[in-house]
């Protein structure tokens, strides 16, 4: 018997929140309108283009993805956000150099009317920028600020519902501690200024209060911490994160699952990136690189099981390095080298020279993830959601398991969860 999950309509208004007006928000933002308007097709979002096999396979159903679940519609999105610049996403999407001026000017009105929402922002936690639309006051008092916030764009805007996702600068590495240990201690560490709290952390405990689905693009810790999850499953709010999976780490989980399904061997994977826009600017700076070492590093250990196949994997040499190179702006270029084993230990390499455009691959990424982490709130699914393991590079996952990496299972897990919501089988691959 097929069971349907009860999923409340996708009716009316969503906002979609984005601390951090910048290259990537703009650009999924300028790409959303340029879509509504038929000036361009959404290429690389899951959610809009992709079709979702049903039933057996002769039996032909292969529905769009937004036509088998209820998403909201691109019409009923509504964007708004927060920035230590003072200028707007007009004045930001300009900046940044990614999109053409044929592409902005003909958005030009959708993106002047979004102005920043003054930041919860402290240097200490991103070294390389400082801007003046910051809020003044106790970490207390930011989170009460940003809670606020929240509740004048939902009745300003009209929205019925919110998500948050973060697409603000990589924060300063930190390990989780006393103050994230548990809810109870978070609000105490807020109510007494705890300055390892930082700023990301209280965007996403507003979401959470607010009962809004929270995102992170970045590496940070954010809401990853043991208290926020806490809250969210209290709360009842999804969360998703973290790190967007874009240019080099994206093609590492794409080719390291076909290397270890042969079974040939690795001695090294050396990537190394070269960038020009400001997110390679913060990156440039030792405690947010950290950060997003951590992610980009994490990746290749649980697709490779080195403790299970030591012979093949056990002593891999994985290097990432990220230089900062301003002509390049937003188009990164990613080299990678990989020094691969075959048949009779024989070693073999492979190059992979990726010219990429970071922004271009994120902005899909903030678009699906706004629509699923929706429906997963009007699905009443709760706290870390894996099966969105799929967009990231650092995945949230249940405790005492490892996160999945292998973007091919992470695919299989998004329909299987998809075709869950809807009550259909899970596809096996076993029908003749
Ligand atoms: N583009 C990609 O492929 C990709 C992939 C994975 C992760 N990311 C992450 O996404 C984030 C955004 O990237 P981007 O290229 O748009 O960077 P960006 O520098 O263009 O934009 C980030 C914006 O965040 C703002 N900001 C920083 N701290 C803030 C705070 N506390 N409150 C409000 N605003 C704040 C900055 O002023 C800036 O305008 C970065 O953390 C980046 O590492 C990007």
């Amino acid at each position: 018997m097929r069971v349907q999950r009860r999923v409340g309509p996708a009716q009316g208004r969503l906002g979609v929140l984005m601390p951090g007006l910048g290259a990537v928000a703009t650009t999924a933002i300028a790409g959303v309108e340029a879509v509504r308007r038929g000036l361009a097709r959404p290429v690389g979002s899951v959610t809009q283009m992709a079709t979702i096999r049903l039933g057996k396979r002769r039996d032909g159903r292969a529905p769009l993805i937004r036509d088998f679940v209820p998403l909201a519609h691109l019409e009923d999105l509504v964007f708004g956000g927060w920035d230590i610049y003072e200028g707007g996403a007009w004045e930001a999407a300009v900046r940044s150099r990614v999109l053409e001026p044929a592409h902005l000017d003909a958005v030009r009105p959708a993106l002047e009317r979004i102005r920043p929402m003054t930041a919860a922002f402290d240097q200490r936690w991103v070294r390389r920028l400082s801007g003046p639309n910051v809020k003044k006051g106790t970490r207390r008092e930011l989170a009460e600020a940003l809670v606020d916030d929240i509740r004048t764009f939902r009745e300003r805007e009209r929205c019925d519902r919110l998500v948050m996702v973060w697409c603000g600068s990589t924060e300063t590495y930190v390990e989780p501690g006393p103050a994230h240990a548990t809810l109870r201690a978070f609000e105490e560490a807020l109510d007494r200024d705890d300055e390892t709290i930082a700023p990301s952390m209280l965007y996403a405990y507003a979401a959470i209060r607010s009962r809004v689905p929270f995102v992170n693009g970045a590496p940070n810790l954010t809401a990853d911490a043991p208290a926020l999850v806490e809250m969210a499953r209290e709360f009842a709010v999804p969360l998703a994160g973290k790190d967007f999976k874009t240019g080099q780490t994206l093609m590492k989980t794409i080719l390291a699952p076909g290397l270890k399904a042969r079974m040939l061997g690795l001695r090294g994977w050396f990537s190394t990136n070269i960038l020009g826009n400001r997110d390679g600017e913060v990156l440039d700076d030792p405690g947010s690189f950290k950060t997003k070492e951590v992610s980009k590093l994490s990746v290749l250990d649980t697709i490779l099981q080195p403790e299970t196949y030591p012979e093949l994997y056990g002593d891999i040499s994985h290097k990432v390095s990220i230089h900062y190179y301003p002509p390049r702006g937003d188009n990164k270029e990613g080299w990678d080298n990989v020094d691969i084993v075959g048949w009779l230990g024989y070693p073999m390499q492979i190059k992979v020279n990726f010219l990429c455009r970071d922004s271009i691959l994120a902005a899909p990424l903030v678009l699906d993830l706004a629509l699923l982490s929706d429906l997963a709130a009007r699905a009443e699914m709760r706290g870390p959601q894996e099966w969105l393991s799929f967009y990231f590079k650092s995945p949230v996952h249940a405790d005492g398991v490892a996160p999945e990496h292998d973007l091919f299972i992470q695919q299989t897990k998004l329909k299987n969860t998809l075709r869950w919501l809807r009550g259909e089988e899970p596809v096996t691959h076993l029908d003749e």
